[in-house]
């Protein structure tokens, strides 16, 4: 079973893939890590004429399974740097090779990002897009932050997010949208557990009538 899990940044689809790879037993891919990548790869050369090259260069380089570590790939800045990167048809298509057969193991996956069930993996077996306003959004990440011991300004935060949406959605190269068939869940007033239990209702509703003679 392929699980796609599509939203904006901070929306929860991280913590809730990770949930459903868990409860259904299926390897994860958290997809927006490979941006993350290539985008601290190139922090360096933003304001460079040849950013665009060397973001390109950059991802074609990338070795998926020897990425930086997790703090660094986390950090607010890597998440700014990989919406730069990941505007880049070419970036976008150096990498999506490897999400596709992570997708098509045997067995399955879960995949979370931006494009899953539109352009990596439209063949999905269950799609989900998750969304939450864009205030609890900046709180969940704030206190991620926060937990680690870093001073938050949780303005910045707010308006970082809000720049970051616009980039992702605005993406040319992006299929960052909800698919016709992706079921919308809006976590705003969930806590993770409560997400996490209406996600697996969701999955176990498709796979019923899938099922169904
Ligand atoms: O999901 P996360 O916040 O870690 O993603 C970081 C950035 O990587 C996103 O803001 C987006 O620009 C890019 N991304 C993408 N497609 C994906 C995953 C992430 O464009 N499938």
């Amino acid at each position: 079973m392929i699980i796609a899990v599509d939203g904006p940044a901070a929306s929860g689809k991280g913590t809730l893939a990770e949930g459903l790879a868990e409860h259904y037993q299926l390897p994860h891919l958290d997809t927006g890590l490979l941006y993350r990548a290539v985008g601290l790869m190139v922090a360096d050369d933003l304001e460079s004429p040849d950013f665009t090259e060397r973001a390109i260069a950059a991802a074609r380089a990338l070795k998926p399974g020897q990425l930086p570590e997790r703090k660094q790939l986390t950090s607010a800045g890597a998440g700014v740097l990989a919406s730069h990167v990941a505007v880049i048809r070419e970036v976008r298509e150096a990498m999506r090779d490897y999400q596709r057969n992570f997708a098509l193991q045997p067995g399955g996956a879960v995949l979370d990002g931006r494009d899953i069930g539109t352009v990596v993996c439209p063949e999905a077996d269950v799609k989900l897009f998750i969304v939450a306003d864009s205030k609890a959004r900046m709180e969940r990440r704030a206190r991620q932050l926060e937990a680690r011991g870093l001073t938050v300004d949780r303005y910045a935060l707010y308006h970082q997010i809000e720049e970051r949406d616009a980039r992702d959605s605005a993406n040319p190269n992006g299929g960052f949208y909800k698919a016709d068939d992706a079921h919308l869940l809006d976590t705003t007033l969930l806590d993770i557990q409560a997400a996490l239990r209406a996600a697996v209702a969701i999955v176990d509703g498709v796979v019923a009538r899938r099922e169904k003679p």
